[in-house]
Order: structure tokens, then sequence, then C-alpha cells
């Protein structure tokens, strides 16, 4: 994983990845342009991306309680050809790390069931029933409750 930065971008620059992996036959039903207000992260090879999110304020909709204010995690993508090299998780931790210092004291994501494994080894929590989302597939809910004393936001913090 040498020589990866993994930082706030521009919508610009990490819209096209999200698209060619989570849209590849191209826009469903529903879709629409990206939430204003959102913060994008991507992670970056030079100036060529390799993975990314979305992170922006949005109310829980899932079964039971979460601290809030709530975030969401969306477009958690990273390039068919550097997954399972840790930059994913890389992703995932300035998403969380970024939410936490904006306020957020909870994130939660519509998770492909496909992913879930990866979101539950980075310590999240998959909550609720499998539901379908039409013209993707099974999804599930997932979660972390951010708390500035969780040993990888202690580390970030004290950077
Ligand atoms: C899901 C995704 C973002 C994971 O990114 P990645 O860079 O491959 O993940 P990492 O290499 O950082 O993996 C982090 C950990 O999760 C595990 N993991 C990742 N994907 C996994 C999978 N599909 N099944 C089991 N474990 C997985 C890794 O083994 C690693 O575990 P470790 O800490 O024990 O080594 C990536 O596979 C992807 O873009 N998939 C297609 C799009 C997608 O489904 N996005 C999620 C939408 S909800």
């Amino acid at each position: 994983m040498g020589g990866l930065t993994v930082r706030l971008a521009d919508l610009d620059e990490v819209r096209a990845l999200q698209l060619a992996v989570l849209r590849p036959d191209g826009p469903i039903p529903g879709d629409g342009p990206p939430p204003a207000g959102a913060l994008h992260l991507g992670a970056f090879e030079g100036d060529v991306v390799v993975g990314a999110a979305s992170i922006l304020p949005a109310p829980w909709p899932g079964p039971g309680a979460l601290p809030e204010p709530t975030w969401q995690l969306r477009s958690m993508v990273v390039r068919a050809d550097r997954r399972g090299t840790g930059v994913g998780a890389a992703v995932l931790r300035l998403a969380e790390d970024t939410a936490l210092r904006r306020g957020a004291a909870a994130l939660w994501a519509n998770a492909r069931v496909g992913a879930l494994a990866f979101y539950q080894r980075c310590g999240w929590a998959v909550v609720g029933e499998v539901w379908d989302k039409p013209f993707v597939g099974p999804h599930r809910f997932v979660t972390l409750v951010l708390s500035p004393s969780a040993p990888h936001l202690r580390r970030l913090h004290s950077a």
C-alpha cells in the first residue's frame, strides 16, 4: 500500500470511481445528484483515486436507537484491483474521524450483504434484518457509535 494518501476530496475527484463501482450499468430509478453538504474522502496513489466514500448528516432510519446526531456513510468503494490491501479500511477510518470531528455521535450505512464482513472487520455492527434495494440487491444496516476513546480514533487525534 506504499504511496497511498487518504484525504478529504472534492466530489469531482471521487464521483467517477463511485459510479463505476456501484452503478456499472448506469443510474437506477431513484438515483439523484449527490446530496448537498456531503463530505467526500478519497484514497489516492499519486493523482489516481483508488478508494472513496462520502459522509453527511442524516437521520437514522433503522430499528432501535443510535446516539445523535447521526451521519450516513455512502458510496464506499475501492477500485477492484486494489481490494483486500487495506484501502477500504483506510478510507473508512478517515470517514469515521472526519464525522467525529464534525460532531457526529454515530455513523450508519446501507450495506450490501457482500460488504458486511468488511464493515464487521472494521468494528461496525450489523443491525436489523436483510432488506432488498430494488435494482441493487440485499442490504442490511451497519452502524458505528463514534467515541474519541476508540483506539484508532485516539491514534488519529493524538497524531
Ligand atoms: C467493500 C470494499 C469497500 C472493501 O474494501 P477493501 O479495500 O477491499 O477492504 P480492506 O482491504 O481495507 O479490508 C479490511 C478488512 O475487511 C476484510 N474484508 C474486506 N472485504 C471483505 C469481504 N468481501 N469479505 C470478507 N472480508 C472482507 C479484509 O480481509 C480486511 O480484514 P483484516 O483487517 O482482517 O485484514 C470493496 O471490496 C469494494 O469496493 N467492494 C465493491 C463495492 C461495495 O460493495 N461497496 C460497499 C457498498 S455498501
